[in-house]
């Protein structure tokens, strides 16, 4: 398939098992990070790569997190959080690694680790594995940087679920390019 058409036929899977793409596979798909665009070169990209039993750690860091960021913590919501690293394989955490510049504020770092997630979800699909991209209130969440020990000026912008498609993804629809562009002339 060429890259066009696969681009152009990307989608989610939130269905997800094992296998997970190989530690080879994975060098392939950072590569693929790493070529995002990157105003001054600050690279503000810093991934998380938790696979199998680091999953329960991920579980714990929400729980310490949601402790933290609530007074009353349900049963539900535990459980719903000790649960939610076990939806897929392999989680990529996205962390922006933010830095102070005169000319590049804070967004466009978090464009750029956004631009980063998407060579990601690409390359993945392109090896035949799936993914969904999550946020969810242990996104934007300072007490998870806390709880996972990442440096203060980090900012988790969200989780990337990966791994082997065990159904299809909603199926991909017909969009009109017309009501997103304006040609001007
Ligand atoms: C920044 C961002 C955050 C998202 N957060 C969630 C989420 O927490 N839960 C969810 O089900 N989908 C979330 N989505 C949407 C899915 O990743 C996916 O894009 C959506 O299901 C549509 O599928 P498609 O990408 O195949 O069109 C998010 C997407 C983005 C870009």
């Amino acid at each position: 398939m060429s890259i066009l058409k696969d681009i152009q036929t990307r989608n989610s899977i939130p269905f997800l098992e094992e296998p997970a793409p190989s530690e080879e596979e994975m060098i392939e798909v950072y590569k693929a990070a790493l070529r995002a665009p990157d105003h001054a070169w600050l690279r503000p990209w810093r991934y998380l790569e938790v696979r199998g039993e680091g999953r329960h750690k991920l579980s714990k860091a929400f729980l310490d997190a949601a402790k933290k960021d609530s007074d009353v913590l349900t049963e539900e919501l535990k459980q719903k959080l000790e649960d939610a690293p076990f939806r897929a394989p392999m989680i990529i955490v996205l962390v922006a690694d933010v830095k102070e510049h005169p000319k590049v504020p804070k967004v466009e770092q978090l464009l750029s680790l956004g631009a980063s997630a998407q060579n990601i979800l690409l390359a993945i699909d392109s090896l035949g594995y799936g993914a969904v991209w999550r946020t969810g209130k242990m996104a934007f969440n300072p007490y998870v940087v806390d709880a996972l020990k990442l440096p203060e000026n980090s900012e988790i912008i969200g989780y990337l679920y990966v791994g082997t498609p065990s159904k299809q993804g909603k199926s991909i629809p017909e969009l009109n390019i017309d009501d997103f562009l304006t040609r001007i002339s």
